[in-house]
């Protein structure tokens, strides 16, 4: 088609509308870029040591995961089998494409998995927004459960000056302390160290301010997606060691992820469980 385009060595396909350009990889059902055309400014971070050639996940844009978040399930792959396996291009236009993943087609883990599952992930150019769908269709004959995450890497100017709000009042599992709970009192998540919080039953719609920018992303999510992750890795011991991720990146980026994770998603066979975001951005 027309849309085919290159991430590094892994092929995609390209969707433009008048304002924006977005490229999603098979591998991974990956959104790898969303960009504004006339700037070609890149409105999601990519580490610059990103591996593009399928042998790791992609470090940025839109990881999908699935059949779990973190080492919250069955599989051996932290964030599940989805964003390192090949997935097929089942419909495309100028500016929206499904691709899907089978029961049997995954990298890895689906043995440990176990479901016998279709799912497919919808990315579609709206204006200047970019919506982003999952759904996971049970194709067998006993009920399966998972969960799973849209890990979308913001791209900021600097994360010392981006404030994420919404979560106020919110209750959260401290990944940097064993998951123990918390209730957010702040007006907003802030950046001066590493953070890595699961809000549990998050708010529909949550801002990124990025204030030395001046620009204010919006997502919002559906109440499939109940839950939401906020995530920056600081320069800490661990970011040193991510080979795919420079020393000092960690300024440019916020993930703020829509998440099923508290309560395992449960399909019943013949069920399809659907989920999304829609992300957008003004000025502040
Ligand atoms: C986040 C998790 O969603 O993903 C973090 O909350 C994790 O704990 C991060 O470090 C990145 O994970 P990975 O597997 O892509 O390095």
């Amino acid at each position: 088609t027309t849309h085919d385009a290159l991430v590094g060595t892994l092929p995609g396909v390209r969707l433009e509308n008048d304002t924006h350009v977005c490229e999603i990889t098979r591998f991974g059902a990956h959104v790898a870029s969303w960009r504004v055309k006339r700037t070609s400014d890149e409105l999601l971070f990519r580490s610059k040591l990103a591996k593009l050639d399928g042998t790791k996940a992609i470090r940025g844009g839109v990881p999908v995961c699935f059949p779990q978040f973190s080492d919250m399930g069955p599989c051996a792959q932290s964030h599940g089998f989805a964003r390192t396996s090949v997935w097929a291009v089942e419909a495309l236009s100028a500016t929206e494409v499904t691709m899907v993943l089978r029961r049997g087609d995954e990298a890895g883990d689906g043995d440990a998995f176990g479901g016998d599952y279709e799912a497919r992930f919808t990315a579609t150019l709206d204006g200047d927004a970019l919506r982003t769908a999952l759904r996971v269709t049970n194709a067998g004959k006993s009920c399966f459960e998972f969960t799973s995450a849209l890990h979308t890497y913001f791209r900021v100017s600097d994360c010392a000056k981006t404030k994420v709000r919404g979560l106020r009042g919110t209750t959260y599992l401290d990944n940097l302390r064993a998951r123990a709970s918390a209730k957010d009192d702040e007006d907003a998540v802030e950046f001066s160290g590493e953070v890595d919080r699961i809000y549990t039953d998050a708010p529909s719609v949550l801002t990124i301010d990025d204030e030395a920018l001046g620009r204010r992303f919006r997502v919002a999510k559906t109440s499939t997606f109940p839950d939401a992750v906020v995530w920056n890795p600081a320069l800490t011991d661990k970011t040193r060691g991510m080979s795919d991720f420079g020393d000092e990146e960690y300024r440019e980026m916020v993930c703020v992820e829509v998440a099923g994770v508290k309560d395992k998603i449960t399909v019943e066979p013949g069920e399809t469980w659907e989920a999304s975001q829609t992300i957008s951005y003004s000025a502040i």
